[in-house]
């Protein structure tokens, strides 16, 4: 498992892949919105925000709560683990879910601090949400009301109480993924259809500015899934877009870091 050291060496964020001259991308703890087509490879930038949140928290002997949503019930099938608190998969679970950290959040605003001091006890929390386009077509009016109005309070107010969303989603239109997206502070676009799609994720401007996301191939079983996992975002450091790809993180990655193991 070479990417150990890649992670433990760097404190300054995040690292969720290398860039084509082989620098390590680094990005910041803050809510991740990670759009790509079917295929393109949102389940390894995932995997490595998480696992890199987790090394660069461990770093400050920090903790991290992972909570997750998966309607697919693929990403998050198998996490069940020391890793997790816990995953849902129904919408009527995913609204109890958002809700309870809604009332975390609360509770941790009352504390009347400017920002979140993470103990031991009550650490940064992060909420996982696969096929978050979902928010917008599951359950009924009622449930899409409801989830709406926590997620935004989530988005907007989460940060300074500690609580962050990292959400995978393959369509980034308004439609899909509602007002949502202007409240995510690191934005990845991963494959997408057209330019249209990539001036939405990663703000106007940015096809112009290099981001061709749209122009990557697909990936395949028979191109060896060459271009999974590779992308473009902004950082901190570099206004300009930044093309990287994530590694590979398999199914056996995923159950031992679940489980309690290092990657
Ligand atoms: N960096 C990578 N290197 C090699 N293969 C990869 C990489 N990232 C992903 N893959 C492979 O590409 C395939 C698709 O990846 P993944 O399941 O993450 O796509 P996705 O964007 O989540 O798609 P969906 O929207 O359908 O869930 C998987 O078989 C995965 O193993
Ligand atoms: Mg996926």
């Amino acid at each position: 498992m070479k990417r150990t050291n890649t992670h433990r060496i760097s404190p300054l964020g995040i690292i969720i892949g290398k860039t084509d001259t082989g620098e390590r991308l680094q990005i910041s703890l803050g809510h991740t919105l990670i759009v790509g087509a079917t295929g393109s490879g949102k389940g390894s930038v995932l995997w490595s925000y998480l696992i890199g949140a987790q090394h660069y928290l461990d770093m400050q002997q920090q903790g991290l709560f992972l909570l997750g949503y998966d309607p697919k019930r693929s990403e998050l099938a198998q996490v069940q683990g020391n890793r997790f608190f816990r995953v849902v998969f129904e919408t009527d679970d995913a609204l109890e879910l958002i809700r309870t950290l809604v009332h975390k959040m609360r509770q941790r605003q009352q504390a009347g601090t400017r920002t979140f001091k993470p103990t031991a006890q009550d650490p940064f929390t992060l909420l996982v949400i696969d096929e978050f386009n979902s928010l917008t077509t599951a359950g009924d009016n009622a449930w899409r009301k409801e989830i709406k109005a926590n997620m935004m309070a989530l988005l907007s107010q989460g940060r300074s109480a500690g609580i962050y969303i990292v959400a995978a989603a393959q369509q980034p239109q308004k439609e899909a993924i509602g007002d949502y997206r202007q409240h995510f502070m690191n934005r990845i676009c991963l494959r997408v259809e057209n330019a249209m799609e990539v001036d939405m994720v990663l703000g106007a401007g940015a096809v112009e500015q290099g981001a061709e996301a749209h122009l990557i191939s697909p990936a395949t079983e028979s191109n060896g899934y060459l271009t999974a996992g590779i992308g473009y975002t902004r950082t901190d450091s570099e206004p300009r877009p930044v093309r990287f790809r994530a590694p590979r993180i398999t199914d056996g990655d995923i159950a031992l870091w679940c489980s309690g193991g290092e990657l």
